[in-house]
């Protein structure tokens, strides 16, 4: 096997990829901003599954950051991360600076209008123009016949797959399983964020999302009563905050009807302080679960 390859520049890995494509390999790219989990070692399982050579961006984006302060905290662990993706075989790790993604006097954003707008979109305006802009000028760096994002991020997939259809990019999209903590947390960078207590409480989340699960199970259809449902199962975390809880469709992302009647997705954005008390902006934790109605009833009145 050969050593990982570390690249730095957009011209490179452009290089990189015409070679590897003339010869008939196929690329998978799992886009990350470093800080890496299991979560993202999962989503590299995945891309070896669909191709060849699997290659991994690390890149702190700056413009999908609302708070200058958020991003100066971000954490950059590169030489653990390198390690890592050494350690899952990964073949190359794309590792640009601010100035090869955004060159002197950058001016072009791609921006997905509607899908952007609701859930994160209301309370993270630009959020998501910074994510896809990102991830258009790494699908173009690495040419990738595949890229491979995580569904925690329920939303961003959605914008990342209108993005493409749009454009009409060749790359498939795949979707990763959330890969959750044992009492159910879903794994991010952020719950590192979170102190003993937050952390205890922030259960509340996968709970809550078990908790419809059930409801819907024993044919709860009333989408006010299930919102009700879920934000009373977080409300039981004295220190949680809740940003959002919402039922959508789980393509268009439109608002679900009252009565449910197909598949919905249930998203949830939940805040935590990091100390009782403390006046700093609370730690935003998200997950989501797409509810599936039994067929039978998928289309009764
Ligand atoms: O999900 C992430 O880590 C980022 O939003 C992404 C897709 C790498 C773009 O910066």
């Amino acid at each position: 096997m050969s050593p990982m390859r570390v690249v730095k520049t957009v011209h490179e890995l452009q290089a990189m990829a015409d070679l590897e494509r003339r010869a008939g390999s196929r690329i998978a790219l799992v886009p990350t901003m470093g800080a890496l989990h299991r979560g993202h070692l999962s989503l590299i399982d995945i891309a070896r599954r669909h191709a060849d050579r699997v290659w991994v961006s690390i890149f702190v984006n700056p413009s999908q950051f609302d708070a200058a302060g958020d991003l100066e905290a971000y954490p950059r662990p590169l030489a653990a991360d390198l390690a890592a993706c050494r350690g899952k075989g990964v073949d190359a790790v794309f590792v640009p600076e601010a100035r090869e993604i955004y060159p002197a006097g950058s001016q072009t954003w791609v921006n997905v209008t509607e899908l952007s707008r609701p859930l994160c979109g209301t309370s993270r305006p630009g959020h998501f123009r910074g994510v896809t802009t990102v991830v258009a000028k790494l699908l173009i760096a690495a040419k990738p016949h595949v890229a491979v994002f995580g569904e925690k991020d329920f939303q961003q997939l959605a914008v990342i797959r209108r993005m493409v259809r749009d454009l009409g990019l060749d790359v498939e999209i795949v979707g990763g399983k959330t890969v959750r903590e044992s009492d159910g947390l879903a794994l991010s960078s952020r719950n590192q964020r979170l102190d003993t207590g937050a952390r205890r409480q922030a259960r509340v989340l996968s709970k809550s999302l078990d908790a419809a699960e059930r409801a819907v199970a024993a044919e709860e259809r009333d989408s006010a009563r299930l919102l009700h449902l879920v934000r009373s199962e977080i409300e039981k975390a004295p220190r949680a905050e809740i940003a959002y809880v919402e039922l959508r469709d789980p393509e268009s992302l439109e608002p679900a009807p009252p009565r449910l009647t197909g598949s919905t997705l249930l998203a949830l954005a939940v805040g935590f302080r990091p100390n009782p008390g403390a006046t700093g902006a609370p730690v935003r934790l998200i997950d989501n679960r797409v509810l599936h109605l039994p067929p039978e009833e998928e289309n009764s009145p």
